[in-house]
């Protein structure tokens, strides 16, 4: 795992916008072609309409044409490392084969390392639509 993705996430991390979980969650995604995309969670007065930092790194991802993620990190203030959310799981799945590395990890420096597949088991993908 390199520093320069810690370092990304926890960057970025600084922007979220959690005024209301008080929460504030980074994510970083490098992907084939070497560039790293970053994204915060940004919450709203109508508590639905707020999105998760994977979300963000991922839109980010997309709107500058690329698409293949080769490792996620994301980073929270949490006891322990900060798990995706399932809707999260499913973005990731979209874009990250199964053995794409994923790091979990605190501010304080704790990390746990699983894979896109690891963290949604079963997954739904094209292959059920055939
Ligand atoms: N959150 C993320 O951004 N990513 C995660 O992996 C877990 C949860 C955000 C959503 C919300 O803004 C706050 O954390 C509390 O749930």
């Amino acid at each position: 795992m390199s520093d320069t993705l810690r370092d990304a996430a926890l960057a970025v991390r600084e922007n979220a916008h959690a005024p209301y979980s008080q929460f504030k969650v980074g994510a970083a995604i490098r992907t084939a072609s070497g560039t790293v995309y970053r994204g915060c969670n940004v919450e709203n007065v109508a508590y639905p309409e707020g999105t998760c930092a994977e979300a963000g790194a991922i839109a980010a991802m997309c709107a500058a044409g690329d698409r293949e993620v080769v490792e996620v990190y994301v980073v929270a203030g949490s006891p322990t490392p900060v798990p995706p959310c399932g809707g999260c799981r499913q973005k990731l799945a979209e874009f990250g084969a199964g053995d794409v590395p994923v790091t979990l990890a605190t501010v304080d420096g704790a990390e746990q390392r699983t894979t896109v597949a690891a963290l949604l088991p079963g997954a739904f993908d094209a292959g059920h639509m055939a």
